[in-house]
């Protein structure tokens, strides 16, 4: 939630014209009412995004990219929408200077950790810190690397705690912080402290290395907290993201000693899931600031295994990594030290394709002296070839098959034919089995859809929906449809671009819901038939549901009275409700 007083974001608003703040950024060209250019949050080669002078909007065809002014900043600068409201404010010469950022909400969570981060900073420079010095040094990491990640030293007092108590913090603050154990004591003791960053680079966690004993486990990591989940950041994002130019390669490591080393030699481009464990949110962040990825786990199994997932899990969203693979299980840190930075230079220009990485790994476990493990490797790689987009690349490694396992090179590519046939025949199926599902949305589905859309232009359709709509079936929908109906009450009227703003703040889960609308393709007037229509598509999936219910309470329902009852009332909707089919 922003602390910028709403009059001041509506007039910066209503003075800001959309058109004149895109085109800043990407070429418009006006065709009819609306501007065209070519969107900025995809590959586009052609101008797929409209920006609409009247409504203030804007909205992408091809990836449905959408919204208003701010929103626009936000995304192509990467920004929060607070910083974007101050960027267009002081176009106008709007003074907003002393507003705080929405990221000071949780504001005694990230004082706490930036206190603690700056105790163990402090720490470390102090004569109980040379050991910690020495060991780092030992490992090659001097004092302005020191410096440059905030790395600092955990005592074996309880000083943290008993300071920030001082400070006003409650024991439990503390503990639910992850700062502190119950009986008073500082939850990290005697170890290496790492920062760990959020994406807007406020220290959010620790991660604790022992350095001087060699009993407990390596790595001590900060539980969980409101303002820490691991599966929800990168380490080092908000570095490689500053330092990060369109097109850039951002490399991906596993850990943070990895991302550290990298600097080292000058490369700052690095960001590590701190383990193996990838998420989907962490996939997310990826894209958004580039979609040239390397990856670069360690070259263990392990980290074979978090490759092959990463690779998938890019692939979904349309991404085609490259694959750095170490050799002798090295992880980059120790790769680093052990060959030198020209040697991971190297590895950096030349990483492998997702062919060449699949083929490396088809060999895993296979024997390619025997014939049968021979065959069934040259029938996997003939299988991962027909994914390969570059045919020159098929013929080099048909070619190199050929010579190396001594088949005629006309068996290779006829079986690589004929399972390129195969692959496109099964492509077309599938493609043939969408546009079926394409054509058959449900009903109500299209009926909530098309009503929202309407909502949004035009306020008489919010009364009717509020009025004739008990609600919309599907949960994001309704969602979004109840936000409208509040909004419109709480100001009276509803502009699109205005709604905007207004969901950044207050509901950013459903920007892309409205997203998802804005691009419906139907007629922009609406005419009342049709808005009839949707309301009865609607009714009639909510009663069908309501019986459905109803039939499963009465299968489960063991007393026969009340299976009677139940069965009544399913009755009384089918008749009430004018679905019953007399027919029938
Ligand atoms: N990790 C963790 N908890 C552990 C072990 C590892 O959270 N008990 C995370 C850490 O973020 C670490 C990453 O997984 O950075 C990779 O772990 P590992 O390869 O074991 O650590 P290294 O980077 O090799 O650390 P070091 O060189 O200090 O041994
Ligand atoms: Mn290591």
């Amino acid at each position: 939630m922003a602390f910028i007083n709403d009059d001041i974001i509506n007039e910066i608003r209503n003075n800001t014209d959309i058109v004149e703040v895109i085109s800043n950024y990407v070429p418009l060209t006006k065709k009819g009412k609306n501007y065209f250019g070519v969107c900025p949050f995809h590959d586009d080669h052609s101008p797929s995004m409209s920006v609409d002078p009247v409504k203030q909007i804007y909205k992408c065809f091809s990836c449905g990219a959408g919204g208003n002014v701010f929103t626009f900043v936000m995304n192509y600068e990467n920004i929060e929408f607070v910083q974007a409201v101050k960027l267009l404010g002081s176009r106008l010469g709007i003074n907003i200077s002393g507003i705080k950022d929405s990221s000071k909400v949780n504001n005694k969570e990230y004082n706490a950790y930036e206190i603690a981060a700056k105790y163990y900073q402090n720490n470390i420079y102090t004569s109980l810190g040379k050991k910690a010095i020495d060991y780092l040094e030992q490992r090659k990491i001097d004092k302005e690397t020191i410096k440059k990640f905030g790395i600092g030293l955990a005592l074996k007092d309880n000083k943290l705690t008993s300071m920030l108590i001082q400070k006003g913090y409650s024991i439990n603050e503390l503990i639910n912080l992850g700062l502190a154990n119950d009986n008073n004591t500082d939850f990290f003791l005697n170890r290496i402290i790492f920062p760990i960053h959020n994406l807007n680079g406020k220290v959010i966690a620790f991660s604790g290395r022992i350095y001087n004993t060699s009993s407990e486990n390596k790595y001590v990591n900060t539980k969980e907290t409101s303002i820490f989940k691991k599966g929800s950041i990168l380490y080092n994002y908000h570095n490689a993201k500053s330092t990060l130019k369109k097109n850039d390669y951002i490399i991906v490591m596993e850990g943070f000693l990895d991302v550290i080393r990298a600097s080292t030699i000058g490369i700052n481009n690095c960001v590590a899931t701190l383990g193996t464990a990838i998420t989907k949110e962490h996939i997310n962040l990826l894209k958004k600031i580039s979609d040239n990825i390397i990856l670069c786990f360690d070259g263990d199994a392990a980290g074979e295994k978090a490759t092959i997932t990463c690779i998938q899990m890019l692939s979904e969203i349309g991404i085609s990594p490259k694959i750095i693979r170490l050799k002798e299980d090295l992880d980059p840190d120790e790769y680093i030290l052990k060959y030198g930075s020209s040697a991971f230079e190297s590895q950096i220009k030349n990483p492998l394709s997702v062919t060449d990485f699949n083929l490396t790994i088809l060999k895993n476990g296979k024997n390619l002296t025997e014939i049968d493990d021979i065959a069934k490797y040259i029938n996997e790689v003939l299988k991962a070839l027909v994914k390969e987009e570059d045919l020159i690349k098929v013929d080099i490694i048909l070619n190199k098959l050929s010579k190396e396992y001594n088949i005629t090179y006309n068996s290779l590519n006829e079986k690589y034919q004929s399972l390129l046939k195969q692959n496109v025949k099964v492509k077309k199926e599938e493609v043939k089995q969408e546009i079926k599902k394409e054509q058959r949305p449900k009903q109500h589905i299209i009926a909530c859809k098309s009503l929202i859309y309407y909502m949004l232009k035009y306020d008489e359709v919010i009364n009717m929906v509020e009025n004739r709509v008990s609600y919309m079936p599907d949960a994001k929908y309704r969602n979004l449809s109840n936000e409208i109906i509040y909004y419109y009450h709480k100001y009276g009227t509803l502009k699109e671009a205005d709604f905007y703003t207004h969901l950044i703040n207050n509901n950013p889960k459903l920007l892309e819901t409205m997203q998802e609308i804005e691009i419906l393709n139907i007629n922009e007037q609406y005419s009342q038939e049709a808005i009839d229509d949707y309301i009865l598509a609607i009714t009639k999936a909510n009663l069908k549901e309501r019986e459905k219910n109803l039939k499963n309470k009465i299968d489960e329902e063991v007393d026969i009275m009340k299976k009677a009852e139940i069965a009544n009332s399913k009755f009384n909707i089918k008749i009430n409700g004018g679905i019953y089919d007399r027919r029938n």
